[in-house]
């Protein structure tokens, strides 16, 4: 390894440019979801568009190598820096001087990652392998939009699935929040002046994010 990557900004590189093209996939994925709210007509026509659109088709591939690329590089930065920093020293210092996100965000990762090996059972799996059997509705047509729905309104489970997409999403609005200035300062985009402006940006699109995709199982809760 050079040492520009054993140094500390090197290390968190990787961190950060996989980051930020998750920062960007995030929009794509709740602008295509926010078709729910206009109905299943709506939202099938945005899911065959994502299901044959080559450039969509050519990502997916990078998508799932991004999510494992920062998972698994985030597990071992983590790892080093307990083992670099005595534990008593890190909490008293970092206590005074961070917010909560900024300390856990190894915790709320590893919280993402089981939100998100749920997510993808519960709709990815399906829709890619089952779905001539599991998405084809009365009329022949391949029923996205049903499988979401069902998923929040089912009378058994329907209230747990809608809970436990919310804690995700406000665990994922957290650690958005302070992923997304931290990514740029890595990048040294962040001097004194836009440090504050990207703190700012981080806050608005974590809300985003967060508050964006929680309409979703709100929406099926009353209708
Ligand atoms: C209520 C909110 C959400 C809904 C309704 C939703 C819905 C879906 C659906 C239907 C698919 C399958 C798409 C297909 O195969 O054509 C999917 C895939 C996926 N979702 Fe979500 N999603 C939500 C939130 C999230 C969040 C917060 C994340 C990330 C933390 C996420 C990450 C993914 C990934 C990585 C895939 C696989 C790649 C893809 O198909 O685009 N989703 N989601």
């Amino acid at each position: 390894m050079s040492n520009f990557m054993k140094s500390s900004v090197g290390k968190k590189l990787i961190l950060s440019l996989s980051g930020l093209f998750l920062i960007v996939f995030l929009l794509v994925h709740l602008t295509a979801n926010l078709f729910l709210l206009g109905g299943s007509e709506s939202y099938n026509a945005a899911t065959h568009f994502m299901d044959t659109n080559p450039i969509i088709q050519i990502m997916q591939p990078v998508l799932a190598l991004g999510f494992l690329v920062h998972i698994l590089w985030g597990i071992v930065i983590q790892i080093q820096n307990w083992k670099a920093t005595p534990v008593k020293y890190n909490k008293v210092n970092r206590k005074n001087s961070s917010k909560w996100s900024s300390r856990n965000m190894i915790w709320l990762g590893l919280f993402i990652f089981g939100f998100l090996t749920i997510h993808l059972w519960n709709y990815f799996y399906i829709m890619k392998f089952q779905a001539d059997t599991m998405l084809v509705s009365n009329e022949g047509i391949h029923d996205a939009y049903k499988l979401v729905s069902d998923l929040f309104t089912d009378a058994n489970y329907g209230y747990i699935y809608t809970a436990v997409y919310l804690i995700s999403f406000i665990a994922l609005g957290l650690h958005l929040n302070h992923a997304f200035w931290s990514a740029f300062q890595t990048l040294g985009l962040s001097n004194n002046l836009w440090r504050k402006r990207l703190s700012i940006a981080g806050t608005l699109y974590a809300i985003l994010i967060a508050v964006g995709f929680s309409i979703i199982p709100i929406f099926f809760l009353f209708i």
